[in-house]
């Protein structure tokens, strides 16, 4: 018998297969999973190219460790970000995107994260003075300007003035443009982008990129005319890499990964800080057990200890486990024809790792929609079981700093206040563009500050 082709999926048009994703991507892929199993097919996306999607962890380990020669992602796999560039990791395939990581991996290492322990908080701290006891507000807004701001500080290196604050504004205006959807469907439909002057959605955001890349460039000519080996940022380590060439990175390809960088950072760190605080505060005994061990820690422990903190650890796993920021981790393309479990693809087919439904097994899971920190206590999953950064050749060069931040800011906010949610109704997860996140943006309200802190802050006035 010949082997097939591609794995089934539902039979309905492509274009309602599209819709349907869409208006609810999470139950739609579980109820694929449920019909279909582990691996199935889906026609959605700009040009309905089959994609496979895939939560068996076997195959998963296929496809993370197979030689990127004959499977990668990129631009050949439909990964367009015109805000990003063409030199940017994402785009990049092959050894192009080979050199790129390697100069990249060194400034993202995880223990170089700690020398940004004092600066994470010191954000942390200034945006959550902010807060009004007793006044409701949206834990996702103040985690994205945590998150911006370290992006900003860590890894563009900028110091607050007038660069910063007008790179900041533009930044903003096209990372949260007014017509969202307008701007998802831009990116999912190539042919609707088209410049129709300055004030329709497509020439504003050429017209804002134009002028962040001004900034960016000034800030490198800048950089370069003043240099200074004492900076410890992400761009000043780019700046000093060299290739096997002996080569440095060009401006187009600092422009480009810096951009990368804020949009792939961003967002994701925010969202998944944002579940955190909804689960931490909306189970009792989760928030007791976390601060019992925070509370061990005393006055200003060291970045270090927070990191390696065993239940800590537990709640932030378990809350890039329950609902993923990425659902799916980027699509591959087969580039020679390549047998998975009895099926024979093709080259020009797509392969999805979907995160969502290989965290919601039962089988590695159990009550995979409760909120559980211990499992990651009582059992080690393999990299192809959890897997929210991803894997293979392109994993997440953020994991360390995201996983730094989150601790971080959690391990400053909880210890200093007392806060709780807004609305006992349970959050549930929707699509945010290519992400998923907390619907709402999880509400919550400040109660005052902790009673240790209280004492600590009267017995220093006094
Ligand atoms: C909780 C936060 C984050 C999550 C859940 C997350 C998740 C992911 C996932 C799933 C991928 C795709 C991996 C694959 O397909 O195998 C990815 C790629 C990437 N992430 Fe993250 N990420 C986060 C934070 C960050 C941060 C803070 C940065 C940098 C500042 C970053 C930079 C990148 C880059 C550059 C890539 C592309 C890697 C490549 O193509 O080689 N991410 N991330």
């Amino acid at each position: 018998m010949s082997a097939l082709k591609l794995p089934n999926g539902p039979r309905i048009p492509p274009l309602i297969q599209t819709l349907e994703w869409m208006a609810h991507p999470l139950e739609y892929m579980e109820t694929c999973a449920q019909r279909y199993g582990d691996i199935f097919t889906l026609r959605i996306g700009p040009v309905f190219t089959p994609q496979v999607f895939i939560s068996n962890p076997q195959v998963i380990q296929q496809i993370f460790t197979t030689d990127p020669k004959q499977l990668d992602s990129g631009e050949p796999a439909g990964i367009k970000l015109p805000l990003l560039g063409k030199q940017s990791l994402l785009a990049l395939e092959g050894k192009p995107h080979q050199r790129q990581r390697k100069l990249l991996t060194p400034p993202f290492h995880g223990e170089r994260m700690l020398a940004y322990g004092q600066l994470i908080r010191d954000i942390t701290e200034q945006v959550t003075s902010q807060w009004k006891v007793g006044e409701p507000f949206s834990v996702q807004s103040s985690m994205q300007v945590i998150s911006f701001q370290v992006i900003l500080k860590a890894v563009f290196g900028l110091d607050e003035g007038v660069r910063y604050e007008k790179l900041k504004e533009k930044l903003i205006a096209i990372l949260n443009p007014k017509r969202s959807l307008l701007r998802t469907l831009t990116l999912l439909f190539p042919f609707l982008r088209r410049d129709l002057g300055p004030w329709s959605p497509w020439g504003i955001f050429i017209r804002t990129r134009q002028q962040i890349d001004e900034l960016i460039y000034a800030e490198i000519r800048e950089r370069k005319q003043q240099a200074d080996s004492s900076r410890s940022d992400i761009l000043s380590l780019m700046m000093s890499a060299r290739d096997e060439q002996d080569q440095p990175m060009t401006d187009v390809e600092l422009r480009d990964e810096l951009m990368t960088l804020l949009v792939a950072g961003h967002e994701t760190t925010a969202t998944s800080l944002s579940w955190a605080f909804y689960w931490i505060h909306h189970l009792p005994q989760v928030r007791e057990t976390l601060l019992q061990e925070l509370d061990t820690l005393g006055e200003n422990p060291d970045p270090n200890t927070i990191f390696r903190l065993p239940y800590l650890n537990a709640v932030c796993s378990e809350t890039l486990r329950l609902y993923p920021v990425a659902m799916l981790a980027l699509n591959r393309v087969v580039k020679s024809p390549l047998k998975i479990m009895s099926y024979q693809l093709e080259p020009g087919t797509l392969l999805t790792p979907c995160i969502y439904l290989t965290h919601q097994r039962e089988d590695l899971y159990p009550e995979p929609k409760q909120f559980k920190p211990e499992r990651f206590l009582e059992r080690q999953f393999t990299q192809y079981e959890y897997l929210p950064f991803g894997g293979g050749n392109r994993r997440c060069i953020g994991m360390a700093l995201a996983l730094f931040e989150m601790k971080l800011v959690l391990a400053t906010v909880l210890s200093r206040w007392q806060m709780e949610l807004a609305d006992s109704k349970p959050v549930q997860p929707v699509r945010k563009g290519l992400l998923s996140g907390p619907s709402g943006g999880v509400r919550m309200v400040v109660k005052g500050m902790r009673p240790q802190n209280q004492r600590i802050l009267e017995s220093s006035l006094s």
